[in-house]
């Protein structure tokens, strides 16, 4: 880690900083390390996804107040289907545990949900509960949460090209005029902002297909802090990391 990330995680457990000014817009975050933090207490891994679905609603809460407004997380990978069978069920029951109980709260807080990935791929019963989410919450615009399920970078930039070849092959798209914005139009997250900032908490530094085409230009923060004990004082530390990360976008320093 370096010690800048370090440095600023010193004192976490302590007084919160103040927000960073301006907050990043869009914060997307790799929630990793559930599978340790039961291991380190002697407990089966469904009560390290059950302790991370704690730490979701804190990071909402959290980054309602420090005035971000766009919030994605990745709760379910593509590759995630290869675990074994049972810790699939266990991540699907939460999701549908969430998706029946937790709903109605983030609706009366004016949070739009919204959903990216291969949703197909879940129970019917889920599939009809995301569509319900999205449709009951469509209002709100105090903060937008994404969850990434069943989601995978290269497979939704895979589709957006199919897409593309699609709209040629039709005759409804000149090959020539296929430009960035014309393609991220494509992709499942059209209608979100490029993250800002991509935290991955555990330690491990790497995006795991993640937002490949939309994390361009975000910065990253790799926290060696397990995603369950991830609470408002990390969210504070890594605004004020944010703050202080020069941001050019391919561009020279002013
Ligand atoms: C990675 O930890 C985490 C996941 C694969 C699932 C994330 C799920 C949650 C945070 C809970 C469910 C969320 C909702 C919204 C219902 P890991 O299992 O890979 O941990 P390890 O690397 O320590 O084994």
């Amino acid at each position: 880690m370096p010690a800048r990330t370090q440095a600023a995680l010193q004192g976490v457990g302590a007084v919160e900083t103040a927000p960073a000014d301006p907050p990043p817009c869009h914060v997307a975050v790799i929630m990793d390390g559930n599978g340790r933090w039961a291991a380190a207490r002697g407990l089966p891994r469904v009560a390290g996804h059950r302790a991370g679905a704690q730490a979701v609603r804190r990071i909402v809460e959290t980054a309602i107040r420090h005035g971000v407004s766009w919030i994605t997380l990745y709760a379910f990978s593509s590759e995630n289907w290869r675990r074994p069978a049972g810790e699939v069920l266990d991540l699907t029951g939460l999701l549908r545990h969430y998706l029946r109980n937790e709903v109605s709260e983030l609706k009366r807080e004016g949070v739009r949900l919204r959903f990216i990935g291969d949703r197909d791929r879940f129970d019917a019963d889920i599939v009809a509960d995301l569509a319900r989410a999205e449709a009951d919450t469509a209002g709100n615009t105090r903060l937008n949460l994404t969850l990434a399920l069943s989601y995978g970078g290269r497979a939704e930039i895979v589709a957006a090209a199919r897409a593309a070849a699609a709209a040629v092959r039709a005759g409804t798209l000149d090959p020539d005029a296929i430009d960035e914005a014309g393609f991220a139009s494509l992709l499942s997250t059209s209608s979100m902002p490029d993250p800002d900032l991509i935290i991955r908490t555990s330690g491990e530094q790497r995006l795991s297909n993640f937002l490949l085409w939309q994390s361009a230009y975000a910065e990253l923060l790799f926290l060696d802090v397990l995603w369950p004990d991830f609470g408002p004082a990390h969210f504070a530390k890594a605004m004020a990391e944010y703050a202080r990360r020069e941001r050019r976008f391919g561009a020279r320093p002013a």
